[in-house]
């Protein structure tokens, strides 16, 4: 069964990038939106421009994911979990204080969010869209960002199989977004090419629409992800051999 558009869509990370695109396209396809991000300024404008409402909230504190929860109770119908930071670099020198917000906002936050949600989301014939990424299948140089994503994914097949609730994986390749300025190292590889923040968020929408389970973005990325889970001794050479680990 499809998501048909309608009712309150709680978009985290709303305040930039992949998120901020997303909620004005739920917005135009007929969603009351809430978004939720830390800066203040950029969510408000967000919110403004989606006729939404904004909350402010850190998820990498309990009182952000608290704020965030009290605003979605009772009402939310379409959960996305958009929020998320990277780090880049060999696994050994990654610093511990990276370690933990990526855990906590990446991973923590989603499963702590949709935990206490599942209950208004089964009330309300819901859907939860988690922004995972294609690092969920391994990416050399973003070792714990692939663990988070990775446990992500996992999370979201599980709560797929058990909650009754329609869940949607999202896992885009490289997104021009500030993502890759926010992380400290830009983006490198000559493929795949940065796709828009905005090719994502219709790729979102249309998913909900259609009720699918995963979505890669652009979908070739597709092609990855059945080679590493068929082959995945093959798949790491290949990578070793197309994209060389930093060292
Ligand atoms: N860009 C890519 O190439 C790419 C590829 C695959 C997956 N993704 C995933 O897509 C999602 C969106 O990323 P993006 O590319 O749109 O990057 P972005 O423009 O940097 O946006 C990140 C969003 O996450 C929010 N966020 C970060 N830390 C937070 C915290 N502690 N508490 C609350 N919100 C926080 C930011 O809010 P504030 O700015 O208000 O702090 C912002 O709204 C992330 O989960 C990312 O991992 C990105």
């Amino acid at each position: 069964m499809s998501t048909p558009a309608g009712g309150t869509a709680v978009v985290t990370g709303g305040s930039s990038g992949i998120g901020a695109a997303l909620a004005l396209r739920l917005a135009a396809a007929g969603w009351d939106v809430v978004v939720s991000g830390r800066d203040r300024t950029r969510l408000a404008a967000v919110a403004a421009a989606c006729g939404g409402t904004a909350v402010e909230a850190d998820l990498a504190r309990p009182d952000g994911v608290e704020a965030v929860r009290s605003a979605a109770e009772g009402r939310v119908r379409l959960l996305v979990h958009g929020a998320g930071l990277g780090w880049a670099g060999p696994v050994a020198d990654t610093p511990p204080d990276a370690v933990s917000a990526m855990l906590a906002v990446n991973l923590d936050a989603p499963i702590r969010l949709t935990n206490a949600l599942l209950p208004t989301l089964r009330d309300q014939d819901g859907h939860v869209v988690f922004v995972a990424s294609v690092a969920a299948i391994g990416v050399a140089g973003e070792a714990v960002y692939s663990a988070t994503k990775a446990g992500l994914r996992g999370f979201a097949d599980a709560v797929r199989l058990e909650s009754g609730v329609r869940v949607t994986t999202v896992l885009p390749g490289a997104v021009d977004t500030p993502y890759f300025a926010r992380r400290g190292t830009p983006y490198h590889r000559r493929f795949p090419r940065p796709v828009s923040a905005d090719r994502v968020a219709a790729a979102v929408v249309d998913s909900v629409g259609r009720d699918r389970a995963e979505v890669f973005v652009p979908r070739w990325l597709t092609l990855g992800a059945r080679v590493h889970g068929a082959v995945p001794a093959t798949f790491a050479r290949l990578s070793r051999r197309f994209d060389p680990p930093a060292r």
